[in-house]
């Protein structure tokens, strides 16, 4: 019988049970369950409603049941019981008879939901942190490898200005840290206790919460109970913060398809990471990469569902929250395997260094350099930037690079250029011009490497 069956006559329909029971998902919070029904208990028997020994009996059978589920040993699915909670005090009831029928005494399973969904999403907040420093020790692993090699910088997918590869590794570094960041601050704002909010309008017995609170590893209370059972903002937090590293994901992802392709050719991508072709026997596919682009749509929808689910409800509790679980579990699921597979697919790259300074040499993104240079001469700059694009289009219609130019092709544009232009001109020149806090020259580039292979360790 459900733990509600007293006023009913019928049976549910099993079309409801479908809909209704949530057991299917949210097993995944079962230790999270035991754990806040063992604190729970303490709560009862220094307010005096359990005894020590009916307390002592409830851990230690709650003990037992985290032991089976930690073992994979709980049989969830030959269970008629609808949700996580009913399932844990129908296993307690089934041992312990009547002193597991008092365990639920001032609580609701709208403040036990709302601590286990928090006590689960905190334990993932912080193995997650550990996937993404994963991502970030890889970046930098892969910069580390590369450290002189210089490709194309593009804006608008054309070639712009060379930059050091390890350049573009440091870009995601930044990107991923700000997700860290964005885990520790929400993980501090879920790090209230619901518990004792009871149904909607806080218990009756004089539970410490406190107390409780601490020993769930919280910070503190929630300080209503209408909020307390009826916030999800922990969890549209971690939905949102999860869409914002799979979008640096995807964005990482589609670097490293154009990277790969026969067209760029800059690098290579292990066999560990790739599939074949069924038909075509030459083809080597970036499927891990068009994975973690492609996961993006499932986990941008899981944000935008909860939010339309959210947006409507009455305070406090609605059934409509039970739909906060399915998306936030996928999501977690998927963010995991994409941060881990963006570790294994870094460390199995291999970059082609001449491949990547031949294409960082063409395409004239040493313009610039030459407008600079100009601008060097007393030239304005904005003067400067007319006559380097007439250069390129002599170069264009010469079909050579700027640096190909004889001299008195260039002087026949501007007579203010001389013989220096040509170092100017050089690749490892310009790059290292941008000497510059945060640009793309050796020496910065170096620099921040170290400071971030050093910061890692505190990570
Ligand atoms: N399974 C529900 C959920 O995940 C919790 C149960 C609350 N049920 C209730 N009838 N108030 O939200």
């Amino acid at each position: 019988m459900a733990l509600w069956g007293g006023r009913f006559s019928a049976d549910s329909s099993s079309m409801f049970r479908q809909v209704n029971d949530s057991l299917p998902f949210d097993r995944v919070m079962a230790t999270q369950d035991m754990q806040g029904s063992i604190v729970w208990s303490r709560a009862l028997n220094k307010a005096g409603v359990l005894t020590d020994a009916e307390q002592s009996q409830l851990e230690s059978a709650l003990n037992e049941l985290i032991a089976k589920a930690e073992a994979g040993k709980l049989d969830f699915d030959a269970s008629p019981e609808e949700d996580i909670h009913s399932f844990v005090e129908a296993a307690l009831i089934e041992q312990l008879g009547d002193v597991g029928r008092k365990l639920h005494t001032g609580r609701s399973r709208n403040d036990q939901v709302a601590t286990d969904f928090r006590l689960w999403v905190r334990e993932h907040i912080d193995s997650l942190k550990q996937d993404v420093i994963g991502v970030i020790r890889s970046l930098l692993n892969t910069a580390s490898r590369h450290q002189q090699a210089i490709i194309p910088g593009y804006t608008h997918l054309q070639r712009a200005q060379p930059i050091h590869f390890a350049h573009w590794c440091l870009a995601y570094v930044e990107m991923f840290k700000r997700d860290l960041s964005r885990l520790d601050d929400l993980r501090k704002r879920l790090n209230q206790c619901p518990l004792g909010s009871g149904a909607l309008a806080g218990t009756t017995y004089p539970v410490d919460r406190e107390a409780i609170a601490e020993q769930l590893g919280f910070s503190s209370p929630c300080l209503n109970s209408l909020d307390a059972v009826s916030d999800r903002d922990f969890v549209l937090e971690l939905l949102f913060t999860a869409s914002t590293s799979m979008m640096h994901l995807s964005r990482l992802a589609e670097d490293m398809i154009f990277y790969n392709s026969g067209e760029a050719g800059f690098l290579q991508l292990g066999d560990s990471v790739t599939s074949g072709s069924s038909l075509m026997p030459q083809k080597k596919n970036p499927d891990a990469l068009e994975l973690m682009r492609g996961k993006c749509g499932r986990v941008f929808g899981a944000l935008q569902g909860l939010l339309v689910t959210m947006k409507g409800l009455p305070l406090a509790y609605n059934k409509d929250m039970q739909e906060d679980k399915e998306g936030a579990i996928d999501t977690v699921n998927q963010w995991h395997c994409c941060l881990c597979i963006a570790s294994e697919v870094l460390d199995s790259l291999s970059l082609n260094e001449t491949r990547c300074r031949e294409a960082a040499t063409q395409g004239f993104a040493n313009a610039t350099e030459l407008a600079d240079y100009l601008v060097g001469k007393g030239i304005p700059f904005r003067t400067a930037h007319d006559i380097a694009g007439k250069v390129v289009l002599v170069a264009i219609d010469q079909g050579c690079a700027i640096e190909e130019l004889a001299l008195d092709t260039l002087k026949s544009i501007c007579d203010q250029i001389d013989d220096d232009v040509y170092t100017v001109l050089q690749l490892e020149y310009g790059v290292n011009q941008r000497n510059i806090l945060g640009g793309t020259s050796a020496q910065t580039v170096t620099q921040a490497l170290y400071q971030e292979l050093e910061e890692l360790d505190k990570l």
